[in-house]
């Protein structure tokens, strides 16, 4: 298995990340229903990723179909509603549909396009991003990072993790060290199943944890991906990364940001406008089915949070580094 997801010749081949780290399971997704239901459960997840499935989605849709536009519109639609903060989504959505009027060969060669694109960004991306830390941060490279953002979260490569594995490949690093990521542990399970692979020395630590480790003076930097920039810089990612920035800020450690342009939302002006996620309580009450907490409580599960733009030392895309304070 090399690709995250791709385009198989009838269907879209996706790796089921519910089943990672225990077992490497591809997916085959021949409808749009399916890969509504893929996504919303998170066996497709992660910002680029996403992008790719929403505009793959798209062109399985309107195969076959006779009236290209009207199922190209319900796909979008159907799509679109799985998950509201990652505006890669409706990006990838769009730049499918866009192609509809033109029949439905002409939408696959969109999302193709689009998944070949996202490969090169992410190289670009890794190596903008590997010359900043060489620049900026002294060696040996002590970098926490936060959720998954390799090539779990993309097609190939990653934002944040690929800019890291990059690093390394530079000799620049010495240890990573990834938080958990609850509630789905996207960090235990995922991330560090990717550093394992990369066969890049590192340590977890719980999400609870990582800020003092931050205040402690444990890691020279914090890198971090998006899943939505507004307008003035403000951050939308993973929940448990405005408590890295603020820790960051407070130990003077360098807070970045890594994210291709199409992550940028230049019609949302700042995070107070962004739709954050609501996800299901049942978890937060419990994990794998395992119920935690007693019967009869509660629990707030916001999938998402905004980090200030004024927290954000710089934003790393596959063409610039943005330094939103400056701007
Ligand atoms: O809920 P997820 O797992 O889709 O959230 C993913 C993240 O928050 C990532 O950090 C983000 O998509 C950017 S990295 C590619």
């Amino acid at each position: 298995v090399n690709r995250t997801i791709d385009w198989d010749g009838d269907a879209i081949a996706i790796i089921d990340q519910t089943l990672l780290p225990g077992e490497e399971r591809v997916l085959r997704i021949r409808d749009v229903e399916e890969l509504a239901e893929a996504i919303r459960s998170l066996r497709v997840r992660g910002a680029p990723a996403l992008g790719v499935a929403g505009a793959l989605g798209v062109a399985l849709a309107v195969r076959g179909a006779r009236h290209v536009q009207a199922e190209a519109d319900r796909a979008a639609a159907l799509l679109a509603a799985t998950r509201p903060t990652a505006i890669n989504l409706s990006w990838g959505i769009e730049q499918a549909r866009s192609h509809a009027s033109k029949g439905a060969g002409a939408v696959l060669r969109a999302a193709l396009e689009l998944v070949e694109a996202d490969v090169r960004t992410n190289r670009a991306m890794a190596e903008l991003g590997a010359e900043w830390v060489a620049e900026n941060i002294a060696t040996p490279v002590r970098v926490l990072t936060h959720c998954n953002t390799g090539a779990l979260a993309c097609v190939e490569i990653g934002t944040a993790l690929g800019v890291i594995a990059e690093s390394h490949r530079r000799g620049l690093i010495e240890e990573v060290l990834a938080t958990e990521t609850r509630p789905l542990l996207q960090g235990s399970r995922l991330t560090a199943w990717e550093l394992q692979r990369l066969g890049i020395p590192f340590r977890m630590v719980t999400d609870g944890a990582a800020p003092s480790v931050i205040a402690r003076g444990e890691v020279s930097l914090v890198m971090v991906g998006a899943d939505r920039i507004a307008a003035n810089g403000d951050v939308a990612n993973k929940i448990g990364t405005f408590p890295l920035a603020l820790a960051a800020a407070r130990a003077r450690v360098p807070f970045v940001v890594v994210a291709p342009e199409s992550t940028r939302d230049e019609s949302t002006g700042s995070g107070a406008e962004i739709r954050i996620e609501e996800r299901g309580e049942d978890e937060v009450l419990g994990y794998a089915g395992v119920r935690v907490a007693p019967d009869g409580a509660h629990a707030m599960n916001p999938a998402f949070d905004v980090t200030p733009a004024d927290l954000i030392t710089a934003i790393i895309t596959e063409d610039r580094v943005i330094v939103p304070r400056l701007e």
